[in-house]
């Protein structure tokens, strides 16, 4: 179903957990080593709209278009107003021929999604970005865009880009970092509290950092050689199942599991975690994850355990963001 009016569009949604569910592994691009398709994968979309997790995010880059198809399939069976979107505007993958590459990557998205407005659309990473950040502005100003939002920027990158956009009465309103317990230094550079202090929403992407943080996977259970999480996790799963072990002996109190004890702790330092999703158990789970609230005493002891693993998990894409 096509946009209605985007104001209507906003008054009619309802509200919904802080929480967005990540489309990545649907694009079936070898990171994950799934086979996703629109049959299993419906399923899974359903049972997290039926409990108000409405909020998806993916991006063009995800197989080239088959996350958003995949995805788009799905949005076209209902209302505009019953959902929102996320998606990515990549650099690397911008087209140059075109006068504004920015706009032709978010039509493209547009076009498999069916939709003519995002809630939500990235920078997906600060890569040539004085020209991005420039090119992004049309779209806000036409009002296809709700807001505009930054990824894998450091402070000193989202501060330049705010710069940009306050020239033409604009702001960027969401920073989409990796942000997971091994993985905190969007915290410790001071842009989750740049976040704060600007009325900003911090998007934290990878908090299960792609299943390692979830008791599934240990050296004698890996992940799937051949894919990007085997190459980047399994060498180190011996780490995560010190880690997981402490995540558990918590997780045993609230009677949930170590997934669900991660996520909580992500909502916890006021973050709203992207979790992607592929089975309907992890639809449940994610809903008893947003009911836990963990003590500080929790806090200090999850990520006391986290810092002696001295597990490092920066991706090729990503830097350490300094202060
Ligand atoms: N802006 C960026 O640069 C960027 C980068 C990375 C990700 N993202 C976004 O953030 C989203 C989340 O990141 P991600 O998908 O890479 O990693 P993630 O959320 O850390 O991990 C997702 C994987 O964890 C497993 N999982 C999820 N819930 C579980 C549960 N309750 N119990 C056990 N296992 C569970 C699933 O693995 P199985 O499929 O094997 O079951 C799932 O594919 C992405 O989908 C994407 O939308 C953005």
């Amino acid at each position: 179903m096509k946009d209605m009016d985007h104001t209507q569009l906003l008054q009619g949604t309802p509200n919904f957990p802080p929480v967005a569910l990540g489309a990545w592994a649907w694009g079936n691009d070898n990171t994950f080593g799934g086979n996703y398709t629109p049959q299993n994968l419906k399923p899974v979309f359903e049972e997290a709209m039926g409990r108000n997790f409405i909020l998806w995010d993916t991006a063009f880059v995800y197989g080239m278009g088959t996350s958003e198809r995949i995805l788009g399939s799905f949005l076209r069976e209902k209302q505009r107003n019953s959902y929102r979107i996320s998606a990515k505007f990549t650099p690397q993958h911008a087209d140059r021929k075109k006068e504004n590459s920015v706009e032709a990557m978010f039509e493209e998205s547009c076009d498999l999604l069916g939709v003519s407005y995002i809630d939500t659309y990235w920078i997906h990473n600060p890569v040539g970005m004085e020209t991005w950040v420039r090119q992004i502005i049309p779209l806000a100003k036409q009002g296809k865009i709700g807001e505009i939002g930054l990824s894998n920027f450091n402070l000193a990158e989202i501060k330049r880009a705010q710069e940009i956009l306050a020239e033409e009465g604009l702001q960027a309103k969401a920073i989409q970092n990796h942000y997971s317990i091994v993985c905190r230094s969007s915290e410790t550079s001071g842009i989750l509290d740049y976040c704060k202090q600007n009325k900003m929403t911090f998007y934290a992407y990878m908090v299960l950092e792609q299943g390692a943080l979830t008791g599934r996977f240990d050296p004698e259970h890996p992940f799937l050689e051949g894919t990007s999480r085997a190459k980047n996790y399994n060498k180190i799963l011996s780490r995560f199942a010190q880690l997981n072990q402490v995540t558990g002996e918590i997780a045993e109190r609230y009677r949930a599991t170590v997934a669900e004890i991660m996520i909580a702790w992500a909502i916890a330092k006021g973050t709203v975690p992207i979790i992607g999703v592929t089975k309907i158990s992890q639809v449940e789970e994610l809903d008893n994850a947003v009911k836990i609230r963990l003590t500080e005493d929790e806090i200090g002891k999850l990520e006391a355990a986290a810092d002696r693993s001295g597990i490092r998990t920066i991706r090729m894409w990503e830097k350490e963001m300094l202060p």
